[in-house]
This record gives structure tokens, C-alpha cells and sequence, in this order.
């Protein structure tokens, strides 16, 4: 059974517009994936594709007029997006870890390192300071940061960006969580500290068992790091597999053009390979998302495309597989 299994998540933007009308603006339009412990998914799209609004959906950090509407999302026996919000907030920190884009922003300036380290750990823990102090110091070893005990004195407007980034994946993982999400993890530190801080968490996986989610618009990052791969395009999972089956063989149209045109490392973020524009989510069609885009669309394109198997959990949705 999976860790983590999302079905048919579809979270809207709910507004009126000047003349009172509702206006739905649709960001996830039936996401479903799921992911193994001890695996690396890599979520991956273009900017605006609705990655970042899959993690805060199933993590219940939602803000209106945002809302989840449908969906499912089985972990731990439990569905994360029917869950008590005290419950689910008690979850977060301790089951589920999360790690966000610009550290420096997430980490709290008015607290040394070790107090966020060691008030997190007991939040979820019955531990002593010392003891609470003792695993800090252990976890920042661990994750490649030098000299750990004049660390959990420093502040964090103190560190560099990649010890930011380092030290909000220790807090992520204080608690021993089994899910670990991590949201454009490296974006914005240089080539280097990248690879170092994805190594680690990839060793990580091996090493505890944890499952985790790389959310990037690096496709590079997919090849490198992760197990797993999902696509994402306006709001939907347009392919899944195993990073090395969807590269080999990349099956749905949108796919295959963002990896014939990854040269090495393309940022999808900046990619201008694919003429057109994503679709307006306010105003979506019926059927396939793509098919403005997409060379081969036909007139069956417009209807909901089916979930077509290639086999080894390669799933791709699209008339023409
Ligand atoms: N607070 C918000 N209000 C309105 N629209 C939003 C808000 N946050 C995100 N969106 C929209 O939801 C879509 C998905 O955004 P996001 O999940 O952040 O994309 P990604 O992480 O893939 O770049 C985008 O079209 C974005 O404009
Ligand atoms: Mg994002």
C-alpha cells in the first residue's frame, strides 16, 4: 500500500466578480498520484501548473478563497483533506514534514537555530531540553552542517542560503516524519549547494524509509534525484511512472516536447518551447487541457481524456497514447 495516495484533488478559487457573479477559477482539476515510502516523487510543471497549491491542499494550509472541493488523500489510514484541522495540524511537523521555497522567510529571525530545533522536537515529543538539545545537534551533524554546536547558537539572518535551506530540512525532520515535502527545495542557491542539499535528501529516503516529494520546475532535478515522476499541466497529472520509463519513453504530447527540449537542464519555469499558453482556468473546456497546444489533437480531444497503462506504473492521460 502507499504512503501517500491522492485521488481526484480539485481545489478552486472561489470569488464574485464586479457584478456579483461567482467566478471559479480552477487551479487542481483532479490531481492524483501516489508515492511509496522510501521512494522520491518528483512533482513536476511549468510555473503556475498548480505544484505548490497541491502541497498546501493536502496539508490543509489553505487560505480562502482558495478551497479544496473534491478528492481524496489516504495517509495513514487517514484522509488529509477530511481531517479535523486540529488533528491535521498536529500531524504536520510530526508525520509530515514540509519544506518550503525561500528558507531565509520560513525560519524564524527571533529565535536561535537550536531553540526552533529543539521547541519543534518538543512540540510533538515528551523529551528534555538536554535530550531535545542532543538530537539537534545530532540532526544538523547529520545533515552536513559543520561545527553543530556553535550552530544552534547562530541566528538565521547569520546563514547562507544553503545553510538556511539545511537547517529548515532538519526542522522538517525532527519528528522523524514519513512524509517529507518539499517544495522547490534548491531553487535559488547556486549549482553546488543544490546538488549537495539533493544528495543529502536523497540519501535520506535510502537511509530511513521516508517517503518524499520534490516539487521543481527543474526537470533536470527529476532525472538526477528522484524515483518517481509526476507531470503536471493546468491543474492536472497529465503522466506518472518511473523517472527512467517516462524518460525513455515520454507518451503524452506535452511530456515528450519538454524532454526532447531539455538539453541538459532546462528550467521549465523559463521554457518557451511549446507554443501558446496554458488555459484560462476560469473559463475551462471540457476534455483535454492541452489540445490548444498540442500537434496532435483531434476532434476526440475534446472529451475528458482516458488514463491510458504503459505498464510499471506508467500512466499517461491522452487520446493518442
Ligand atoms: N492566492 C491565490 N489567489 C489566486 N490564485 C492563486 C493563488 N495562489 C495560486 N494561485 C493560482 O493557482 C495556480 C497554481 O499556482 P501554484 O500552485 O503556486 O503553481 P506552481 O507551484 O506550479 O508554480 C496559478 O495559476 C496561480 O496563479
Ligand atoms: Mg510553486
Amino acid at each position: 500500500m502507499s504512503l501517500l495516495s491522492v485521488e481526484n484533488l480539485h481545489t478552486h478559487f472561489i470569488s464574485r466578480d464586479l457584478d456579483n457573479r461567482i467566478r471559479v477559477f480552477r487551479a487542481l482539476n483532479g490531481v492524483s498520484f501516489t508515492l511509496d515510502a522510501g521512494h522520491v516523487l518528483g512533482l513536476v510543471g511549468e510555473t503556475g501548473a498548480g505544484k505548490s497549491l497541491t502541497a498546501t491542499s493536502l496539508l490543509g494550509l489553505l487560505r480562502p478563497p482558495a478551497k479544496v472541493v473534491a478528492g481524496r488523500a489516504m495517509f495513514a489510514g487517514q484522509d488529509l483533506l477530511a481531517m479535523d484541522p486540529d488533528a491535521l495540524n498536529a500531524m504536520r511537523g510530526r508525520d509530515i514534514g514540509l519544506v518550503t521555497q525561500s528558507p531565509k522567510s520560513s525560519l524564524d529571525p527571533l529565535s536561535r537555530i537550536g531553540d526552533q530545533l529543539i521547541r519543534i522536537l518538543r512540540a510533538h515529543a515528551k523529551v528534555s531540553v538536554a535530550e531535545a538539545r542532543a538530537r539537534a545537534e545530532k540532526m544538523l551533524d547529520s545533515l552536513g552542517i559543520p561545527d553543530p554546536v556553535a550552530r544552534m547558537r547562530a541566528w538565521p539572518h547569520e546563514l547562507s542560503g544553503g545553510m538556511a535551506q539545511r537547517v529548515l530540512i532538519a526542522l522538517a525532520l525532527m519528528n522523524a516524519p514519513r512524509l517529507l515535502i518539499a517544495d522547490e527545495p534548491t531553487t535559488g542557491l547556486d549549482v553546488t549547494v543544490q546538488a549537495q542539499i539533493l544528495d543529502l535528501l536523497r540519501d535520506l529516503v535510502r537511509r530511513t524509509g521516508v517517503g518524499a516529494m520534490i516539487i521543481t520546475h527543474d526537470l533536470g532535478v527529476v532525472a538526477h534525484y528522484c524515483d518517481r515522476m509526476a507531470v503536471m499541466y493546468a491543474g492536472a497529472i497529465v503522466e506518472a511512472g518511473p523517472v527512467s520509463a517516462v524518460f525513455a519513453r515520454p507518451t503524452h504530447p506535452y511530456t515528450a516536447n519538454l524532454i526532447a527540449a531539455t538539453p541538459e537542464r532546462l528550467r521549465l519555469g523559463s521554457a518557451r518551447s511549446i507554443g501558446g499558453a496554458p488555459p484560462n482556468l476560469l473559463a475551462l473546456p471540457e476534455g483535454c487541457a492541452f489540445r490548444d497546444r498540442c500537434p496532435m489533437a483531434g476532434a476526440d480531444c475534446a472529451t475528458p481524456p482516458p488514463a491510458v497503462a504503459l505498464g510499471a506504473g506508467h500512466v499517461v492521460h491522452c487520446h493518442r497514447a
